[in-house]
């Protein structure tokens, strides 16, 4: 029998961060490298498609190498490549599928193709063990917001997701509002700290009967911007940091219950958080807390920041269970700007 490891490379290049790793047998990181292009989009309070496209195109090559390097070993070591084919920007997209797919071509490698947000959950698997199914994962990044049932590996099933923004785009679209910077999640997160929760009643949007495992966060978006518009109007100084815990208050408690709400329906074992908003100091403490009141059995997973946010080696993590089945990609694969799960 062979018990070699299986080394992936993963690469990553569907919105702002350039990034490439090489992890083995999908669970253990031998390199793992992130170029965050933040400070580009920052002046412009979003990333910008085009700005992200050729920023990805100067830098990935560069990044491969490296990450081979840092792993100690050479393409020829490798068993498979893995890309992010969507969902995501599409030029942006088109960077990391062309690069992946000429060096599976030129070294002769199968080639991997791993929808984004399944990487996202398979973020968990890095660093240790295998999930232990039936979960219930909640994805909260800066472009989705869904709820997935795993019943066993490989089986994913979508309970709900957001109608409108996603919990990510909700923080970052207040803290443009509130003039607190760019990338909007890890500010609010820190601001929310200094606030009083429960000075702001804000709407949470619960939806119900076939829809209780949806979300909408545009209507408590709408109510910090009046909020702040009627504060104005009335000369009344706005106190931000309650503003900002309020806000995320709101938008935290709908997370958490609605998750909980999931778990205990499907009789999970696991509750899994993955996406850049799982980095959420309060969402993790909340989810944490929620969960050993009301259903103590259940394991709470949830990856290290860095690995919350968009990485390659999440990409990696999920291209092992296809390679294991033998599920490859064709050369001719494109990018999938819509994919979802
Ligand atoms: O998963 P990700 O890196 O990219 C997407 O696939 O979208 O998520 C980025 C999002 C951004 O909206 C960012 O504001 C949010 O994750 N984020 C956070 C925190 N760290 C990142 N939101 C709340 N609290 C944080 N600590
Ligand atoms: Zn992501």
């Amino acid at each position: 029998m062979n018990t070699e490891p299986v080394l992936i490379l993963g690469i990553e290049t569907s919105c702002d961060e350039t990034a490439a790793s090489v992890v083995a047998d999908g669970k253990q990181i031998l390199s793992n490298l992130v170029s965050s292009q933040v400070q580009l989009h920052a002046p412009f309070g979003g990333v910008v498609p085009e700005i992200a496209s050729r920023q990805h195109l100067s830098l990935l090559n560069t990044l491969v190498e490296q990450a081979l390097q840092d792993a100690c070993i050479e393409l020829a070591d490798l068993q498979a490549i893995a890309i992010s084919h969507g969902p995501g920007l599409v030029g942006a997209l088109l960077v990391g599928v062309a690069t992946a797919k000429a060096l599976a071509y030129a070294c002769r490698l199968p080639l991997v193709a791993v929808n984004h947000l399944e990487a996202h959950l398979y973020a968990n698997e890095l660093g240790g063990e295998a999930i232990v199914y039936p979960a219930v994962n909640l994805i909260v990044s800066g472009g989705h917001t869904q709820l997935l049932l795993l019943e066993k590996s490989g089986s994913i099933t979508s309970l709900g997701r957001t109608r409108d923004d996603a919990a990510g785009e909700a923080f970052d679209k207040v803290a443009r509002v509130l003039e607190l910077g760019y990338p909007g999640g890890p500010l609010i997160d820190k601001m929310a700290r200094e606030g009083n929760p429960a000075a702001v009643d804000f709407p949470r949007a619960w939806l119900k009967d076939d829809h209780r495992y949806d979300f909408s966060f545009s209507g408590l978006k709408t109510a910090v911007i009046n909020h702040l518009y009627h504060a104005r109007r009335k000369n009344e100084t706005v106190n931000l940091p309650d503003v900002v815990a309020s806000f995320q208050e709101a938008l935290i408690e709908v997370l958490v219950e609605k998750t909980l709400a999931a778990a205990l329906n499907f009789k999970a074992k696991t509750v899994l958080m993955s996406g850049g908003v799982a980095a959420n100091s309060y969402l993790r403490r909340r989810m944490k807390k929620r969960l050993a009141e009301a259903l103590p059995a259940v394991d709470l997973r949830y990856p290290p920041p860095e690995l919350c946010t968009d990485n390659a080696a999440m990409i990696a993590a999920a291209a092992y269970h296809h390679y294991q089945e033998g599920h490859f990609a064709p050369l001719d694969l494109n990018a999938r700007p819509g994919l979802s799960l």
